[in-house]
């Protein structure tokens, strides 16, 4: 079995849109005290990238993370989420904004939602920097998105297929 990644976001474009994401985030954010809480493990580089342009705005971040999976080695959505781990600190009162990977079918993010909801956050904000709209399978819409991007499966940047290929600097779709 060959398999090949055709890029399709370099590194370079990758922080270039970071950046700007970083500074609509602190134009619309309603507090220059932001709780970013990353959906593990497929954020891990993107908060990395995100937190330190966020460090060159007005914005003071406070960053935890959870991990809610719906995946296994498999490349479709079981639908169904478990919370493998929670966060550290109460969100009463915190301007949160959650920051995951990808959105697919927007299964995984809206049970996050759900969750905080009830815990009386000041406001809950959402961040991904890849979305699938035409796998949605409930209505959800991010408030800041990187890229949109085709049905393909793809890796890199900390998106992974079997654990894999987490590793790569650029974003790329597998084909196999
Ligand atoms: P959702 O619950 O279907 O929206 O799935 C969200 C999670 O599925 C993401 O946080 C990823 O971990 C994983 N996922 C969805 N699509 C892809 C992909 O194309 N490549 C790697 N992981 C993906
Ligand atoms: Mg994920």
């Amino acid at each position: 079995m060959t398999i090949k990644i055709e890029t399709i976001f370099s590194s370079q474009q990758i922080q270039d849109r970071i950046a700007e994401i970083a500074d609509e985030i602190a134009e619309k954010s309603y507090s220059k005290d932001i709780l970013l809480i990353g959906l593990l493990n497929g954020c891990y580089m993107f908060v990395a990238d995100l937190a330190r342009a966020l460090y060159k705005t007005s914005i003071s971040l406070t960053i935890d993370f959870m991990k809610v999976s719906s995946y296994g080695n498999k490349t479709t959505s079981s639908g169904e989420v478990c919370l493998e781990k929670d966060i550290r600190q109460p969100i009463r009162d915190k301007c949160v904004l959650i920051v995951d990977d990808i959105i697919d079918t927007g299964n995984s993010l809206t049970a996050v939602l759900q969750t905080f909801e009830t815990h009386h956050p000041k406001s809950i904000q959402t961040c991904v920097l890849l979305d699938k709209p035409d796998r949605r399978e409930v209505q959800i819409q991010p408030d800041y998105i990187g890229f949109q991007i085709p049905n393909e499966f793809v890796v890199g940047y900390g998106l992974d297929y079997a654990e894999q290929y987490r590793e790569l600097p650029y974003i790329g779709i597998l084909k196999i």
